[in-house]
């Protein structure tokens, strides 16, 4: 039997900075849930997003890092490619809007609404800043909002009630860029006819009282206040050509362009694993749902001006389902990258693992209204719920049947307190297999937990450590049901949080893996060997005194320094290059430290040293006469810590601070004092020793 496919698209995030922890809960980490439950559910889903590389959020930026938008683009590419990978959120396809392949899709839709009559020619009326002699991108147009009274409107949109707007609404506008008010004159533009689509739009609408109440609510006000041609071009130098003769100083504007970002990437896919037209049974099979995983300021572009695009267009599916988030608050603010609110992915995994962070988030997205990244809840969630509920279970029942050495196998018959467990389990199954299925991810994970309470009581009920002497039939069965417990634990708990689940996984023995397996094979299977094995979550501790991001790098160039003969500029690998000017030379020839792997502290305040930039400080001890360098075994960037302390993610380090750090060496080992404790310096769980074992008096070079 053909399995169902689903078709999953997540926005386009721009290319202009790091990713925030707010996007992440907006667009991605429900969408790679709800792809990797829809895929143990046996369903053939296709997942695509990718970086929405023109518009003026790219320009702005470039602007103002005085680089190329492309250089722009290129670089956040990567970095968004990154962030997703480190927080295991994988994409069939992250493409990007600057791919020619995505120009061809482009031109095709173009040339297509133009001649079936839904673009039209008009003039528009635009802001032309007279200082720069431009016409000036709506983004750069700011004032106040004509609909709330919202002070900071731009002129493309209004962060305060969501309306996309034309910078001619705004009440006193501005240009950004000089502060002067701008004029507006008439330039000639290609408009989207909007309004003869209103009928089948609204038909559209009517067909999705299963929409989330506020996507829906916003769609048919927007809808009902009637529709009006659309510009879809701009005065601009940065975006996609227009296929037609006489039009080269305009470009095609991003949010036209970038949502047929989601077919490229489809068609792009499908070229890579060489089945060149794989995409269209996504895109054209009226029985495949599409679903749009976005923040809720996209909700129009996808509710009413994408199913516009594909209705003029003809022969693709329109969206089923558009489930927007709401946003993610830190301390009560929005997440932001412009303004620096929140952490960025990068940043936040410094101090605690991507599978407590997608645990945590998951259990707070913003579903059905704006909610609170708090770094209390992170940590009382984590450590109580996953830690101390699921890990400790699992580790009880586990250890347990280690230590007696015993191998639970499926009991003839059951008791009634058994019966009624194994109900529990399909029932929460059942129960969390709806709720991911109507995208309720939040949901979803609530419903788990209700099974981790189920089983520690369980489990303490059985008093299996009474059992082993009395009755080991009961035994058997307790355990058993104990384990089928675990199993369903792990398993539901993968789409959530995929590499520790995989993890636990293992430890029941069970050959088959989670990643590609389904629900009905891992949840059937009976068979255990149990091999207890560590728990993978480490309880966060939000008062780790660690202040020094130290890891093992490798020196891959030494030269001296062009203008001082005593010092050096050595260049090393890491978690990435780093360039450091260093006083190695008094101690040590190039060909010592060539290819050597060392610890570096990386987050000292930058420092340029005789003209030339040192960015981190190679570790070495000196008792005044011999230096000898500490150095690690392991791979390049692997992070130290001192004793079980990661580097808290919070703070640089200033040269004074870094000498008045003290050190001291017992044994071979070498230690830190940060306040009240002196903790070792370990790399990969092993202590880090020091030769010779006396040098007395220590210090960090
Ligand atoms: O809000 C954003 O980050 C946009 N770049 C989203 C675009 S979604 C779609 F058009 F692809
Ligand atoms: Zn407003």
């Amino acid at each position: 039997m053909e399995r169902e496919k689903i078709l999953v698209n997540s926005a386009l995030p721009y290319a202009n900075g790091p990713t925030h922890l707010g996007h992440i809960a907006g667009a991605y980490l429900g969408a790679d849930i709800f792809v990797r439950f829809n895929r143990m559910m046996g369903k053939e889903v296709l997942f695509i997003s990718g970086s929405d590389e023109y518009g003026t959020p790219i320009t702005i930026t470039a602007e103002k890092d005085h680089v190329s938008p492309q250089e722009i683009a290129d670089k956040y590419h990567l970095s968004q490619i990154n962030s997703f990978n480190s927080l295991d959120i994988k994409f069939d396809k992250f493409m990007r809007t600057s791919d020619p392949e995505h120009a061809k899709d482009v031109d095709e839709f173009f040339i297509n609404l133009l001649e079936k009559g839904y673009l039209v020619k008009m003039y528009m009326i635009s802001p032309f800043c007279r200082e720069l002699n431009k016409f000036m991108p709506d983004r750069y147009i700011e004032g106040q909002c004509p609909y709330c009274g919202y002070g900071d409107a731009r002129g493309d949109q209004c962060d305060n009630c969501g309306r996309i707007l034309d910078p001619i609404e705004l009440i006193n506008p501005v240009c950004k860029l000089t502060g002067n008010a701008p004029i507006f004159t008439a330039t000639d533009h290609f408009f989207l006819k909007l309004d003869s689509l209103q009928g089948e739009l609204s038909e559209f609408i009517d067909s999705k009282s299963y929409w989330k109440p506020n996507v829906l609510k916003f769609t048919q006000n927007f809808i009902g206040e009637g529709l009006h041609p659309r510009a879809i071009t701009r005065d601009l130098d940065w975006g996609v050509k227009i296929p037609l003769k006489g039009y080269e100083n305009k470009k095609i504007y991003v949010w036209f362009e970038a949502l047929i970002g989601y077919i490229t990437g489809a068609r792009i896919y499908s070229e890579e694993i060489g089945k060149p037209d794989y995409w269209k049974e996504f895109w054209m099979d009226k029985n495949v749902r599409s679903y749009y995983f976005i923040g809720k300021d996209n909700i129009p572009h996808h509710t009413i001006i994408w199913p516009a695009m594909l209705l003029a267009h003809g022969g693709y599916n329109l969206p089923y389902n558009v489930p927007a988030n709401e946003y993610l608050r830190f301390d009560g603010e929005k997440f932001s990258k412009s303004r620096g609110v929140g952490f960025t992915v990068d940043e936040v995994l410094k101090f605690v693992d991507k599978n407590s962070l997608r645990y945590y988030m998951a259990s707070i997205l913003p579903e059905t209204g704006d909610s609170d990244f708090s770094m209390k809840e992170f940590q009382l969630k984590v450590n109580s719920e996953l830690v101390d509920k699921y890990g400790n279970y699992i580790y009880r029942v586990e250890s347990f049947i280690e230590k007696n050495g015993l191998l639970p196998h499926k009991p003839e018959t059951m008791d009634y307190e058994d019966l009624e467990i194994m109900n529990i389990l399909h029932n929460k199954f059942a129960e969390y297999s709806k709720e991911i299925g109507d995208v309720h991810i939040k949901r979803g994970i609530s419903v788990w937990l209700e099974l981790v309470m189920v089983a520690n009581n369980y489990f303490t009920e059985s008093a299996p450590w009474k059992l082993i002497k009395e009755d080991l039939e009961k035994l058997n069965e307790k355990l058993y049901v104990s384990l089928k417990i675990g199993q369903y634990l792990t398993v539901m708990l993968y789409p959530y949080v995929p590499s520790a689940a995989e993890n636990i996984w293992e430890s029941f023995g069970i050959p088959e893996k989670l990643a590609g397996a389904r629900f009905d094979d891992v949840l059937n299977t009976n068979e255990f060997h149990v091999k207890k094995g560590e728990i993978p979550f480490k309880k966060i501790d939000l008062n780790n005194p660690n202040i020094f991001d130290i890891q093992l790098a490798t020196i891959v160039s030494v030269e001296d320094h062009p203008n001082a003969d005593s010092l050096y500029v050595i260049k090393l690998h890491g978690d990435t290059n780093y360039q450091t000017v260093s006083d190695l030379k008094n101690s040590f020839a190039k060909s010592d430290l060539l290819g050597k792997q060392v610890l570096i502290i990386t987050n000292l305040e930058k420092a340029t040293i005789r003209g030339i930039d040192s960015e981190c400080l190679i570790m070495s001890v000196s008792d005044g006469n011999s230096r000898e360098l500490i150095s690690g075994s392991g791979s390049d960037g692997d992070p130290a810590m001192l004793g079980d302390y990661l580097y808290n993610g919070d703070h640089v380090l200033s040269f004074k601070e870094l000498q008045r750090v003290e050190l001291q060496i017992s044994g071979h080992h070498m230690f830190v004092r940060l306040g009240e404790k002196l903790l070792p310096l370990m790399l990969n769980k092993i202590y880090i020793n020091v030769m010779p074992e006396n040098m007395e008096r220590v210090l960090i070079k």
